[in-house]
């Protein structure tokens, strides 16, 4: 089972392989910025991967997209559009 950990300190998470990982996150009452509730629009729910991101889903046609409308770093996923086969180390401006 992948394990999500943190840069900033905060317990890891345990997720199932190829789980959603803003809903992972949500559900570990992580807070998410979103204002499209996960649809794949606003972009805010991106995440730098700083570990693992060969674990991570490949990027979508609508993730690349989004890059190039918002115009983040690469490595950085948006966190809706991704899933997690892996473990990784992640962080969040916000967090
Ligand atoms: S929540 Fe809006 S793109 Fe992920």
């Amino acid at each position: 089972m992948p394990h999500i950990r943190f840069f900033k300190a905060r317990p890891e998470i345990v997720v199932t392989e190829g789980a959603n990982l803003m809903r992972s996150l949500l559900d570990a009452s992580l807070p998410v910025a979103s204002s499209c509730g996960g649809d794949g629009v606003c972009a805010k729910c991106r995440v730098r991967v700083l570990e693992g991101m060969e674990h991570l889903s490949s990027e979508t046609e609508l993730e690349r997209d989004l890059r190039d409308r918002h115009d983040y770093d690469e490595n950085e996923r948006v966190s809706c559009q991704v899933s997690v086969h892996g473990d990784i180390l992640i962080d969040a401006s916000y967090w």
